[in-house]
C-alpha cells in the first residue's frame, strides 16, 4: 500500500492543458464485470483494496461519478476507511436526473458539483442548488454526452487540480475512449461475475484501415496484491497494437 500511496503522490501533472489531472480506478473480477448487472451496486474488492480506494479518493480534490452510478448505488464517496478529507463529488447528469434526496446530497462537507446539458428544466436546477449543489451548464443538450473537455476545463476553474473517476461502465468508456486518463489504479478481484463489463462500451472508437488502431494502456504497469485482489496500476498513455 506504501508504495502505491507513494506513487501516488508524485504526480506529474498535465502540461498546458488547464484540466485537472485524472486518476481512472474501479473494481473489476476475472473477467471484467464492474457489477452483477447494470443498475446493481456489487461488492467487489475485498477489504484492503477498498482501503486503498480511500486512500486514493483522499489524495485527489474532486471524484466524478455518472448519474447511472448515483441512481443505483447512491453513493457517498466519502473517505472512511483511510485519513484525510473528502473530494467533492462530481456527477455527469445531462438531463438532472439526480434525486433530491440522495446521499451526495445530504454532505454538509462540500458543495457538489452537476453537469447538465444545456436549457435543462430551471426548477430541477434551482431545487438542487437550494441543496448546496453547484449546476454547471455544459454544451452538450439533454440526454447526450457532457462534453468531458469543457467540464474538466470548468473543474480547473473550480480550484481542482486531481480529478479521480470512480465510474460506472459509460464513463469509464468515455474516459479512455477520449483519451482524457492520465493514470489508473485497477483492483482486480479473483472471481468471475459474468455481469456488467467495460465490453460492448465504445471504448475505441477509431480502429479502421485508415486509422490505425491506438490502444489506452497503462505503461510498464506495477502489480501488488493486496489481500486476495491484485491491483494495477501506472501512467496511461496509447500503444500500437
Ligand atoms: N466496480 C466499480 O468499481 C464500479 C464503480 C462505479 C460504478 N459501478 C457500477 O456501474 C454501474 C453504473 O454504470 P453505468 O454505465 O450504468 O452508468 P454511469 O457510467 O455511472 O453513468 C452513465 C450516465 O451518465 C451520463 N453521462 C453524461 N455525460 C456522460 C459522458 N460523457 N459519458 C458517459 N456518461 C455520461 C449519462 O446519463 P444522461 O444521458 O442522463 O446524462 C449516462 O447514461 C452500476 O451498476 C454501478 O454499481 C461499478
Amino acid at each position: 500500500m506504501e508504495t502505491i500511496k507513494k506513487w501516488l503522490e508524485d504526480a506529474t501533472f498535465p502540461q498546458d492543458q488547464r484540466r485537472p489531472l485524472v486518476t481512472l480506478s474501479y473494481a473489476q473480477s476475472l473477467d471484467g464485470s464492474l457489477a452483477v448487472e447494470r443498475g446493481h451496486r456489487t461488492l467487489i474488492s475485498g477489504e484492503e483494496s477498498m482501503r486503498l480506494t480511500h486512500l486514493i479518493r483522499a489524495q485527489h480534490d474532486a471524484i466524478l461519478v455518472g448519474i447511472g452510478t448515483v441512481l443505483s448505488d447512491n453513493p457517498q464517496l466519502t473517505v472512511r476507511l483511510s485519513p484525510g478529507k473528502s473530494p467533492r463529488a462530481v456527477v455527469l447528469d445531462s438531463r438532472l436526473r439526480i434525486p433530491l434526496e440522495c446521499n451526495l446530497l445530504q454532505r454538509k462537507d462540500h458543495r457538489m458539483i452537476v453537469f447538465s446539458g444545456r436549457g435543462v428544466e430551471a426548477g430541477k436546477q434551482a431545487a438542487l442548488e437550494k441543496k448546496g449543489a453547484v449546476v454547471l451548464e455544459n454544451e452538450a443538450t439533454p440526454g447526450q454526452p457532457i462534453n468531458l473537455k469543457e467540464a474538466l476545463g470548468a473543474l480547473w476553474e473550480h480550484g481542482i487540480r486531481k480529478l479521480m473517476v470512480e465510474g460506472g461502465a459509460k464513463v469509464i468508456a468515455s474516459f479512455l475512449n477520449e483519451r482524457l486518463v492520465d493514470r489508473a489504479v485497477i483492483t482486480i478481484a479473483p472471481f468471475w461475475l459474468g455481469g456488467l463489463a467495460l465490453i460492448g462500451q465504445p471504448l475505441v472508437q477509431n480502429l479502421g484501415i485508415s486509422s490505425p488502431a491506438v490502444l489506452p494502456s497503462i505503461r510498464e504497469p506495477s502489480v501488488e496484491i493486496l489481500g486476495s485482489d491484485i491491483i494495477i496500476y501506472g501512467q496511461v498513455g496509447e500503444v500500437q497494437p
